[in-house]
């Protein structure tokens, strides 16, 4: 019987599900899916967890305002949260609700053992809260703000359930000590042992003032206080009270954000102490991401939304800089330039331009082909060495979770291999034999380079280095390339290339922060007339338009009502691709008074160039709009054409004068 790889289990915070994903959530979701890649490529079995942390006031005060049961409330949001991480590629494992019933079995069945062992007991709590982080404030005085977010706190009195914490401090001590790894970073480490240090409180772990969560079994109304609730979903997420069936738990690394690292290092291992069951192996603790050098949250109106940026520059380019620019553990500050700057700097001049090249001479001097090199020379075996050194280093880095300097690592060797051809220049050599020879040693090489880059850089660029992997002939599945075996010298020669597809086209910044922006505010501030992605609608449309299915006859208008639109015949001037964005054209049309810019959903079936010149029905009088963060004055009419709603644009089989009005 072959024998189980060693497992490894990586959890990222469960998210409340009073908002939706800002880039804050994002970053810890992507290092999540980044490291679940790289141990998969080291040769584990791998699994991750996220998931939604549906209980508290919150919920019950969000749900009321949107007038629906909490339970509908809670199965939206969950759903827009599982349905971002799909549409950004980071889909975990196992996606937990704490509203899951093998969730709530968990959470009663860890507070059985607790009480067991006779680490819980009833009495009363008065005490400082804040109800937007959920916590009490130790020390606080009436009337006091929350140290986290500012907000006043309010005064709760009531009877609870206890866990005794205070029992635990000598043995977390010694834990910490015994696991002198078990909190990371360092810096984040000496504040934990400090406070536990200073004493611990025991904890109020139920809460009968709240209505909406796991109810105490035979004794309501006591439901479990919000953090015993939420962490158990690390349990619960690999099998709960069965948990070693599954053989996953405990935890690995906890991947968490430096606000609620003293949940996870202090309640969360004593909990488990108290139950007498295996502790996590880690807790990492990253630092926030800002803007204007404040924390991002919804209320103070400076969130930055993932959407748009992966829309407009690919979710490679968002999660490149997310892990390039800021040291993993430290806060850092967000910016648009810098995010597009590293964009054209590193991605579209770096690992873009070294792809394309390479492709090119390949084609042009080796039909395509990987080619046999011929005798090396000094340079050649500098520019290996470096490669191969720099396996171990970054297998180092991405192990230490240094993920820039990891990154730092592989731009080097792109940058080298920018300087070998720079000094080669294969381009310069002419078609004699020992030239012919020569040109296929440096060009073996430079794509021997790029094989090592793309298997090394994969974890954090997915998409972009699969595209490069099948350029360079390759078949196998990168995400299962182990990187243990990865030497230099593997690439065969003889490898046909695959098709070429463009990876990260060059953007202008101003233009690409405009867009981006534009899209999060669409995406913040919905307006009827913003449709996200345009989609044809069924029987005659406007491309450009929303979808709206017709599932019955249209109610009747009046002819007033039909000359409101005003519709006139434009010639179409110039017609281009927009990057970032798939179905639609950017279009300039003619419309007898004026030319205007018009972005049409057509891109999948109009090549640009076959519409230059052509007539088409406009819709003239509509209010401008962005679509992908591109201004659109105007609609061109098409029909729509079969299920896949293929758009067909109308014309006129008699010549017509530009502008002349439809009616
Ligand atoms: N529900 C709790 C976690 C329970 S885990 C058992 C919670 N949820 S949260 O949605 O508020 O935050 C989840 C994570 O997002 C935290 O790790 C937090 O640090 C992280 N971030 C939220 N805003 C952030 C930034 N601006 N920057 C980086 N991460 C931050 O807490």
């Amino acid at each position: 019987m072959a024998e189980r790889k060693e497992k490894f289990y990586i959890t990222t915070p469960i998210y409340y599900t009073n908002g939706l994903p800002h880039i804050g959530h994002t970053y810890t979701t992507v290092v999540a899916d980044v490291l679940r890649r790289y141990k998969k490529m080291r040769g584990y079995e791998v699994v991750m967890t996220t998931g939604t942390d549906e209980h508290g006031v919150n919920v019950e005060r969000a749900a009321k305002k949107a007038d629906i049961p909490e339970s509908e409330f809670v199965a939206r949001m969950a759903d827009a949260w599982r349905s971002l991480w799909d549409e950004l590629g980071l889909t975990a494992d196992e996606f937990v609700r704490t509203t899951d019933l093998s969730h709530v079995r968990t959470v009663q069945w860890l507070f059985k053992l607790c009480k067991e062992n006779g680490y819980v007991y009833k009495g009363h709590y008065t005490g400082q809260y804040c109800i937007y982080d959920n916590a009490y404030v130790n020390d606080a005085k009436p009337g006091d703000p929350c140290p986290d977010c500012g907000r006043p706190t309010e005064t709760v009195t009531e009877e609870n359930y206890f866990f005794k914490l205070s029992a635990f401090q000598k043995p977390l001590l010694d834990f910490y000590q015994k696991f002198p790894n078990f909190i990371q970073p360092e810096t984040r480490k000496n504040e934990i042992v400090s406070f536990v240090e200073g004493g611990l409180k025991d904890l109020s772990i139920t809460r009968t003032t709240i209505r909406w969560g796991i109810p105490v079994p035979g004794e309501e109304p006591h439901v479990f206080y919000v953090w015993f609730d939420a962490l158990t979903a690390y349990l619960s997420a690999v099998g709960g009270p069965e948990f070693e069936k599954r053989g996953m738990w405990p935890a690995d690394v906890h991947l968490v954000g430096k606000d609620i690292i003293r949940f996870h290092t202090v309640y969360w291992p004593a909990f488990l102490m108290a139950a007498m069951l295996p502790l996590p192996k880690q807790v990492w603790a990253h630092g926030w991401f800002l803007m204007d050098a404040a924390k991002m949250s919804k209320s103070k109106g400076n969130v930055v939304l993932p959407r748009p940026i992966a829309n407009m520059l690919g979710m490679d380019a968002l999660r490149y800089f997310l892990l390039r620019d800021v040291v993993f553990g430290q806060d850092g500050n967000f910016s648009y330039d810098a995010l597009v700057t590293r964009y054209n700097s590193d991605l579209a001049n770096g690992l873009g331009n070294l792809a394309s090249r390479t492709a090119a001479m390949l084609e042009k001097n080796f039909a395509g082909k990987i080619p046999k090199p011929g005798p090396r020379l000094p340079q050649d075996d500098t520019l290996a060495k470096e490669a191969q050194n720099a396996i171990g280093e970054v297998l180092e880095r991405y192990d230490k979770f240094e993920f820039a300097r990891a990154l730092e690592t592989v731009w080097s060797v792109i940058a080298a291999a920018d300087k070998y051809l720079t000094t080669e220049q294969p381009w310069a050599l002419g078609t004699s034999p020992d030239e012919e020879s020569r040109k296929a040693a440096i060009l073996w090489t430079t794509a021997e380079l790029l094989r090592i880059v793309t298997v090394l850089a994969h974890p954090v660029l997915p998409d972009s280095t699969t595209k490069v992997w099948h350029l360079l002939g390759q078949s196998t599945l990168l995400g299962a390339t182990q990187l243990d075996g990865l030497r230099w010298g593997q690439l065969t020669p003889g490898l046909t290339l695959g098709k070429f597809q463009a990876l990260f086209p060059r953007v202008e910044k101003t233009e690409a922060i405009e867009r981006i922006e534009s899209m999060a505010n669409e995406e913040l501030n919905p307006t009827p007339a913003a449709a996200p992605t345009p989609a044809p609608a069924a029987s005659t449309s406007a491309a450009g338009a929303a979808a709206v299915p017709v599932t019955a006859p249209a109610e009747k208008i009046g002819i007033d009502d039909f000359s409101k639109v005003e519709m006139r015949v434009g010639q179409i001037k110039t017609a281009e691709r927009i990057v970032g964005a798939d179905k639609l054209l950017k279009l300039t049309v003619d419309i007898g008074s004026e030319i205007r810019q018009i972005c049409a959903g057509i891109a999948q079936f109009y090549e640009p160039e076959s519409l230059i010149g052509r007539k088409v029905a406009v819709v003239v009088n509509l209010a401008p709009r962005k679509l992908r963060g591109v201004e659109s004055n105007g609609m061109i009419v098409a029909a729509s054409v079969g299920p896949e709603g293929r758009p067909v644009l109308a014309g006129f089989h008699e010549d017509v004068e530009v502008g002349a009005r439809l009616k």
